[in-house]
């Protein structure tokens, strides 16, 4: 408790990054460790998320993206999808209350149409539930592939008869990220990955072009808020340039 006070007084306040990704990696192994199921870990992995967005809430970070399942992940065995999906309906379920009580707002990015029905129908309820909350803005990744999002963009757009030659070449990034299932929320400013592996697997590929990465090999269970804590005063000592000089950066951050 000491320490997470601790590690808290050293945070901005002023500086917080917009949004927080989240890559939430090393359930399997976590079980593994302890001579355990691989969904042992997926249900411990739930005690992190709780902290992380208990800990995103109480600093006012505005938005939480969680990676909970990717396109990818359907290829793994029959029991542990299922095992998973079972998790997801039974945690949002019991979670809605406490969503509502701290005015936390839930998303969905990802496919959603190809979730079972009963995983589809308990998150948009929650969704419809809590769409008036103002509070952190939490979105759940959720059979979602970042190829997949672009590419569906892409389609959308070139689905629209009307687009003349004119408009296509004034297309630009800022109409582009309408077509992306984030349209309206803002780019992540950190991501956060757990479990020892550093790579991106797929992850808001264009979202993140800008992020600063953290990288830690704490298992995603053992995830704690003093390990969020550590992650954000980490971003507040790096200079973001944006591809601009060091000094140019500098005084672009001295006048904001
Ligand atoms: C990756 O660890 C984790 C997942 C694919 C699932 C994450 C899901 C949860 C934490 C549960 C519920 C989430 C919510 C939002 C209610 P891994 O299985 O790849 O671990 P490994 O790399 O050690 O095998």
């Amino acid at each position: 408790m000491k320490i997470n006070m601790d590690l808290k007084k050293q945070i901005d306040t002023s500086r917080l990054p917009v949004h927080v990704a989240v890559i939430m990696d090393g359930n399997g192994r976590w079980a593994k460790q302890k001579g355990n199921q691989r969904i042992f870990g997926h249900k411990n992995g739930v005690v992190a998320v709780r902290e992380v967005i208990e800990a995103a809430a109480e600093l006012g970070i505005p938005y939480v993206t969680l990676y909970a399942f990717s396109k990818e992940n359907w290829q793994r065995p029959k029991t542990e999808v299922k095992g998973l999906m079972t998790l997801l309906v039974s945690t949002i379920h019991s979670e809605v209350k406490t969503l509502m009580k701290n005015n936390i707002r839930l998303c969905v990015i990802g496919d959603i149409d190809s979730l079972p029905k009963n995983v589809a129908a308990e998150l948009n309820q929650a969704i419809q539930q809590t769409s008036n909350n103002t509070g952190l803005g939490l979105v759940l990744a959720l059979s979602y592939g970042a190829r997949w999002e672009i590419l569906r963009a892409v389609k959308r757009i070139a689905a629209d008869k009307n687009l003349s030659d004119a408009d296509i070449e004034n297309l630009d990034e800022s109409t582009f990220e309408k077509h992306l299932s984030t349209a309206g929320i803002p780019d992540p400013e950190l991501l956060i990955r757990t479990g020892g592996e550093q790579r991106i697997s797929n992850f808001l590929l264009w979202q993140l072009s800008y992020a600063e990465l953290f990288f830690t090999n704490t298992l995603w269970p053992d995830f704690r808020k003093s390990h969020f804590y550590e992650a954000i005063i980490d971003f507040q000592s790096r200079e973001r340039r944006f591809g601009k000089t060091g000094e140019q950066a500098q005084k672009l951050n001295k006048k904001a």
